[in-house]
């Protein structure tokens, strides 16, 4: 076991930060970090993280050169290009293109249920803005949709970027908005997901209960 060597700012409950933290699992890689607890909302910063990412935004990785890198997607490439193992985001071609734009759609949903998740948590109901809800909302329901619809066969093929991120997403709206039942219109993405959260990796980034 080695001394860690990078610092990642960490929070069980992003999805973002999960997602970095299964491609660690899946790489071998997760004795190089050190995680650093950060507990933060938009009207609660975190003052450490901040010098470290001026956008106050979790995950950020602090390599052993004082360098810092984020967000999720560039952490994501840089840690992929520090293991020996088959590339989880692929180098080059059309594939490198397809599985970011499935990566992409994932973080979308995760956008999109964070905000949600912020609107309904932080602030007082009688604020809450229902129509930019349902927006939000609509922007998840129409992702899942095509994720259904065109992409079962290509997220099953292996576990990558796009694999890793999907199933990371669907995590957060099992935690945060389980109201939302996406299974009940998404049977093929539910089997498929059904599989994959039986990999330790995943296994051991549950969100909290
Ligand atoms: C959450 O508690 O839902 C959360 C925490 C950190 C980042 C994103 C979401």
């Amino acid at each position: 076991m080695s001394t860690p060597s990078m610092t990642l700012f960490h929070n069980p409950a992003s999805p973002y930060v999960r997602k970095v933290m299964v491609l660690l699992h899946e790489t071998g890689q997760l004795d190089r970090v050190a995680l650093q607890a950060s507990q933060l909302t938009p009207v609660n910063p975190d003052a450490a993280l901040n010098q470290d990412n001026p956008l106050g935004k979790i995950p950020a990785l602090r390599l052993a050169d004082g360098n810092v890198l984020y967000d999720s997607r560039v952490i994501l490439d840089y840690l992929d290009q520090q293991h020996v193992g088959n590339p989880l985001i692929p180098r080059e071609g059309s594939a490198r293109w397809r599985r970011l734009t499935l990566a992409a759609l994932a973080d979308g949903i995760m956008d999109a249920s964070v905000l949600i998740r912020y609107e309904l948590a932080l602030r007082a109901p009688e604020k809450h803005w229902e129509q930019w809800l349902d927006g939000q909302r609509d922007k998840i329901r129409r992702a899942l949709a095509v994720l259904e619809a065109d992409a079962i066969a290509e997220l099953a093929s292996h576990f990558d970027v796009a694999s890793i991120s999907v199933a990371c997403a669907l995590g957060y709206l099992d935690f945060r908005h389980p109201d939302l039942q996406w299974r009940d219109a998404q049977p093929r993405l539910a089997a498929w997901y059904a599989e994959v959260i039986q990999r330790p990796s995943m296994l051991t980034t549950q969100p909290p209960a």
